[in-house]
């Protein structure tokens, strides 16, 4: 199936910051041509063809300029590059991602002691997603830098404002949002003044980090793997390979962008979704109640069934990154779509964008059934997806390399919030709204909590 929304419908979706479930459905109902800045556009949410982008044609795509839009505040990096660049870069990160090293249990569980504070528990309605882009830019810091933000904590007297660090990071990329969906021509015109001065807090704010790591580097005997912070810093291991400040910085800065929104709008969207589910919430009870009030470890949280499940449910339901988009540097085709029946490979001419609906393709009832666009976690007992039907983290050599990591703190905080709250009731009256930017968040998850 090769999706061709109106050019007004596609526009919308990525301008506002909403649309309700039944325009997604609408939108996997339209099948029209568009024209995005005078090139047609082809959207896709067939697994064979978004195969071809992501691994068997690779070489033939780029991240159609992804760098123009965001590198004013991450600058080049993993996220941002391409060609040999992007590889090197790879290369560079991937090993810091082995299993061992990836989410530090311990230093979650400060910062979501934090997050608790913050968290009536006499019924009062608070709003759980801001408070969870909050907590993962609390914990994203801590692992990046080897000291957090405190954003949920507020600012200690003497220290560079972090919390004024998050505000100028968030708008930022705000920014980039509304620039991702301008015309190349409006760019430009330059960035705002506001603008500049946010890059400029991002900047000068991890710049301070930078300059302590490459001081300790200067003191590094090139075997010792103990760390000045006392336990694994990406920053830290990451002065083991380069010294370019600019290297340095751009790569710290792609991890904080891939890796901080996307774990709190999973957050949100989860929370959302079993607040609706009462009868979900007292059977993750039941099955988080065998740790006997324990905190889980690594290997645990991966043996509750059902908690794995809602969090694959909603990244299913509620798709992080929704549509992914690439620009074919060469001539190329894409195995289906074309001739009268859909079955023929198309022609994707050089320079033409292709945009992979992995949101699309996870709401197709000819793939998940006449229910697929129910939060159902219990479907995961039986479902087994082909390789390319669910993407939540994409696939192909550009695969995600955070997987892991977010899995481990989002079942992390959300185990902790079952053995703390016996209580959790939507106070949301209609249905999950999306808020999107980068990444796709829920609107609000308005809620109330009980004490346990
Ligand atoms: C629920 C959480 C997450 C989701 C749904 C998610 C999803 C994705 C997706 C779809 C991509 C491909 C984007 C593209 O190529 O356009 C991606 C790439 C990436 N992710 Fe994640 N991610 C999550 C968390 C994380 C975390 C926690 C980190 C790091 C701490 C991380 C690091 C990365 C990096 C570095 C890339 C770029 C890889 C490359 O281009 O080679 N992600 N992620």
């Amino acid at each position: 199936m090769v999706v061709r929304p109106s050019q007004r419908s596609i526009l919308t979706n990525s301008r506002t910051s909403e649309w309700t479930e039944s325009k997604r459905a609408d939108r996997r109902e339209q099948s029209t041509d568009f024209n995005l800045f005078h090139k047609t556009v082809i959207v896709t949410a067939e697994p064979a063809n978004i195969k071809a982008v992501f691994a068997t044609n690779f070489n033939d795509f780029d991240t159609a300029g992804r760098l123009d839009f965001i590198g004013q505040v991450v600058g080049k990096g993993i996220f941002t590059t391409d060609g040999e660049e992007w590889k090197h870069s790879r290369a560079m990160i991937r090993p810091n991602f082995a299993r061992a090293q990836v989410a530090n249990i311990d230093a979650i569980e400060s910062y979501l002691q934090d997050l608790f504070r913050l968290l009536p528990s006499d019924g009062t309605l608070v709003d759980l997603q801001p408070l969870f882009f909050g907590l993962t830019i609390d914990t994203s810091t801590e692992f990046l830098f080897g000291e957090s933000v405190h954003s949920l904590r507020g600012d200690e007297p003497g220290k560079p404002s972090g919390v004024a660090f998050a505000l100028a990071y968030d708008t930022a990329l705000q920014q980039c949002a509304i620039r991702a969906t301008q015309p190349p021509w409006a760019r430009l015109m330059g960035q705002s003044k506001e603008d500049l001065q946010n890059c400029k807090t991002v900047h000068d704010f991890v710049q301070r980090y930078i300059d302590e790591a490459l001081r300790w580097r200067q003191t590094w005997d090139g075997e010792a793997k103990a760390l000045p912070t006392g336990q694994y810093t990406f920053l830290f291991e990451l002065v083991k390979e380069t010294t370019d400040p600019e290297v340095l910085r751009g790569e710290v800065l792609n991890l904080l962008l891939a890796g901080r929104d996307t774990t709190a709008s999973l957050l949100g969207s989860m929370f959302f979704q079993l607040a609706k589910r009462p009868d979900i919430w007292e059977r993750l009870r039941l099955e988080i109640a065998e740790l006997n009030g324990a905190k889980p470890s690594f290997e645990e949280l991966k043996n509750l069934k059902l908690l794995q499940w809602c969090m694959k449910e909603t990244l299913r339901v509620n798709t992080i990154v929704p549509t992914i988009i690439r620009n074919a540097n060469k001539d190329t085709t894409l195995p289906v779509g074309g001739g009268n029946d859909g079955k023929s490979p198309i022609l994707v001419q050089a320079g033409q964008m292709v945009f992979c609906q992995t949101a699309v393709m996870h709401l197709r009832e000819d793939i998940w059934g006449p229910n697929a666009g129910v939060w159902n976690p219990d479907r995961w007992d039986t479902l087994r997806p082909g390789a390319w039907d669910y993407l939540p983290f994409l696939g192909g050599p550009r695969v995600c390399i955070g997987q892991q990591y977010a899995l481990t703190e989002a079942g992390y905080v959300t185990a902790r919030m079952v053995q703390t709250f016996s209580r959790l009731a939507s106070r949301d009256a209609g249905p999950w709204q999306e808020k999107l930017t980068l990444t796709c968040a829920a609107k609000q998850t308005n809620v109330s909590l009980t004490r346990a």
